[in-house]
């Protein structure tokens, strides 16, 4: 598990350089810097992001001293071997600074060059929350192979993806970064990054090093603000919330990011269970941990230490292998190994994860971006990749609702309504590596592209006023109303927790505004959360969930419009029913008293029982039918067949999902779980016998001492097109002792 694959010569070569190593080189090694700001600005980037965190400046500030800047590369660092990876965007500087690295410094180490490359690099994908909705491990792992092509022609060796983050908490603004709330989904995401990113072997020079951020529990911050406090049982993090880190270190996965938060009252910076128990000894991982970025002076904030010196200490003690821009380690490890406060041998470990990931990307051997491709990203798009992007655009889309309404007849005229639907740099969403709106095709473009008959006027913008008078005169010739509405990239990402999940700004008024006309009206909606849709699924009659889908949204909003691509996608994410539901999610632990019509049940009395859409969820131009569930027990598995037949007039392609519930446990287990999919593609008419098949080895959980458990009984087999319609067979079990 979790094996480097490194050669004997390999490991020698590591421990020769450990025994030439100063302490100081070594320290440098744990140390990872940005560029800093200066000239009319004198402050470290560091500085400079807490004055942003803190609010003395504002993101538009700080995004002009960004991009105005002069910048201070740490030559001279570096040149003293004090740096050990840098985060960088730029080839040409990489290669200069990675040549005073390898040639100046006296030990020669290379420099890894690490960025966020979170959905695509230039060629920009749907955020996570949309292309999971694929539930299609292909099309994981083609994005982000193309990520990693085009971020290594920048020099890029290492991106801080992928977020496997369980998120239940559609307020937690992050949930854009995340597969959603399903562990198993979630494992076979993470495991599909990881082939993308690092393929058979990461030292090819197309491929570059995943990170499993963030590590752990992120997901679960209290009431989803953002770098809240986490306490949660052990037996729920094994279950519920590790899964997909498992999963994607056996897989190979090179590097781990420390979450911000604390996990029951230790924060995961400094945290030796999570760093050590589960994750170094536990699975065995041998890549290194970073810190998530300023992580080790907030544990001062965290008041879990006295001051930066005692952060570095705590930080070393539990296993953290890097400083992301704290200047810990940096100030004070080698005084701290000086005085024996901090052991060799704990930095020796982290010196010795960190060259072997060098060692694995080989970056020994090639140290610099190759002249060749730098710019080959830079020009136009590169159509191979704008076609990637554009299957897994298509195949992100979820239609929530369709009331006869959709697909669209390209005759019709399009009154086309909402800011959003002219609006490239909102298709990109929140992280964007090289991407730029330009490249975006928008709703508007998409549907003229496509030979649409589209009159537009904005009408109301994500939070601007609404204008009655453009969209009655847009809307007066038409024969339906596309609306798009949503939230701005701003909204969901990193610090963007809201409060209220439900259209911001007067997008309500718009669609009400666009009912009023008496046309038939199509919701487009583009945001990068789960969003509480009540009155607009009681009120208008077709809801198309798009996200943000990157370069091809509206290309991919037109395929899926006209009906030239039949929508495909589920859910990851519930939605609930409104925000005070969250966090909603499917699988949740069963309660003495489940939510009934009787009230003394787990309910709210202003709240409907159940979210709006389960997690699993997504409609189609056609429609399936589910018959003739068969559940046969073998030697090491149970074999679970049913017959799914098209029974609508179209093509489409169904997700086969099979959920378990294991009846009496020794804890409490949850109400139902996803164990497997399929998919299908059926014609008109067509059935076809759909198998999936479960490993007894996988009907177990963990228990509060981390052992695996499987026990006997009783079990329920679901089978479905989503987590809530589903036919069942119990069984009971008996695993082999
Ligand atoms: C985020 C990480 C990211 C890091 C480096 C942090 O603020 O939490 O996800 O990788 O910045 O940019």
């Amino acid at each position: 598990m979790g094996r480097m694959n490194l050669t004997k010569e390999q490991k020698q070569k590591i421990e020769e350089l450990l025994a030439q190593m100063t302490v100081e080189e070594k320290v440098g090694q744990m140390n990872q810097l940005s560029p800093s700001i200066v000239g009319g600005f004198d402050v470290s980037m560091e500085e400079l992001i807490e004055m942003v965190t803190d609010g003395r400046i504002t993101n538009e500030e700080f995004g002009k001293i960004m991009s105005q800047a002069e910048r201070d590369f740490h030559e001279d660092e570096v040149r003293a071997g004090k740096v050990g990876s840098f985060l960088l965007n730029n080839p040409k500087k990489a290669n200069e600074l990675q040549r005073i690295a390898v040639e100046e410094s006296r030990m020669g180490i290379p420099l890894i060059y690490g960025l966020d490359v979170i959905h695509g690099f230039r060629t920009t994908f749907p955020i996570p929350l949309a292309e999971t909705c694929s539930w299609n491990p292909q099309v994981f792992e083609a994005s982000a192979a193309v990520a990693a092509r085009e971020a290594s022609s920048h020099g890029v060796h290492w991106t801080f993806a992928p977020m496997v983050d369980i998120a239940r908490d559609a307020r937690w603004g992050r949930i854009s970064e995340s597969a959603g709330e399903d562990p198993y989904l979630g494992s076979v995401y993470s495991r599909a990054k990881v082939r993308g990113y690092q393929g058979k072997n990461p030292a090819d020079r197309e491929r570059i090093a995943a990170t499993l951020k963030h590590f752990v529990a992120y997901g679960a911050v209290e009431a989803g603000q953002d770098y809240n406090t986490v306490s949660m049982a052990r037996s729920m993090l094994h279950n519920g919330y590790l899964p997909p880190v498992k999963a994607a270190v056996e897989e190979g996965a090179m590097t781990v990011m420390a979450a911000f938060n604390d996990y029951n009252g230790v924060p995961c910076t400094v945290n030796s269970y999570l760093l050590r128990s589960v994750l170094k000894e536990g699975y065995g991982f041998e890549g290194f941990v970073v810190s998530d970025a300023n992580a080790i002076r907030e544990c001062v904030n965290h008041g879990i230490a006295e001051d930066l010196a005692d952060a570095s200490r705590k930080a070393t003690a539990a296993g953290m292998d890097m400083d992301m821009g704290s200047n810990a380690y940096n100030s004070h490890l080698v005084q701290q190994i000086e005085n024996k406060e901090v052991s060799m041998e704990a930095l020796d470990e982290a010196v010795r994860r960190i060259l072997s990931v060098k060692m694995a990307l080989g970056l020994f051997d090639h140290p610099y971006a190759e002249e060749e491709r730098m710019e080959l990203y830079d020009g136009e798009l590169n159509p191979e990749h704008r076609a990637v992007a554009l299957d897994a655009a298509k195949r992100s889309i979820v239609l929530l609702k369709n009331d006869n309404i959709l697909p669209l007849k390209k005759e019709a005229k399009i009154a086309l309504v909402g800011a959003l639907a002219d609006d490239r740099d909102n298709c990109l969403g929140a992280w964007f590596a090289d991407g730029r709106g330009s490249d975006c095709i928008t709703v508007k473009a998409g549907l003229e592209r496509a030979g649409a008959q589209v009159a537009y006027a904005p009408c109301c913008g994500v939070e601007s006023e609404l204008q009655a008078e453009e969209l009655r005169s847009v809307a007066a010739d038409a024969d339906v109303i596309v609306a798009v509405v949503g939230e701005t990239n701003a909204m969901s990402g990193e610090a963007s927790s809201r409060a209220d999940i439900t259209l911001p700004g007067h997008q309500q008024e718009l669609l009400a505004a666009a009912l009023a006309t008496g046309k038939p009206v199509v919701a487009v909606l583009m945001n990068g959360r789960p969003l509480a849709l009540q009155w607009e699924h009681e009120h208008v009659p077709a809801l198309v969930e798009t996200w943000q889908l990157g370069v091809t949204h509206g290309d991919a909003v037109a395929a899926v419009l006209f009906g030239d691509y039949n929508p495909s996608g589920k859910l990851c994410a519930t939605f609930p029913a409104m925000t005070g539901q969250c966090p909603r999610y499917y699988n949740h632990p069963n309660t003495g008293r489940p939510a009934s019509k009787s009230k003394f049940t787990s309910r709210y009395l202003d709240a409907p029982l159940e979210p709006l859409y389960p997690f699993g969820y997504g409609l189609s131009y056609t429609e399936f039918v589910y018959e003739n569930l068969k559940v046969e027990e073998q030697a090491d598995t149970f074999r679970v067949t049913v017959q799914v037949r098209n029974a609508g007039s179209c093509t489409g392609e169904e997700t086969v999902q099979l959920y378990l519930r294991d009846v009496v446990g020794s804890i409490v287990r949850p109400v139902k779980e996803l164990k497997a999919f399929e998919k299908v593609t059926l014609k008109p008419g067509e059935s076809r016998e759909v198998t999936l098949t479960l490993a007894k080895k996988d009907m177990g959980f963990y228990n509060d001492e981390m052992e695996y458990c499987l026990e006997d009984g009783a079990f329920i087999f679901y089978v479905g097109g989503n987590s809530r319609d589903c036919l069942k067979e119990e069984r009971r079990v008996a695993f082999e002792k």
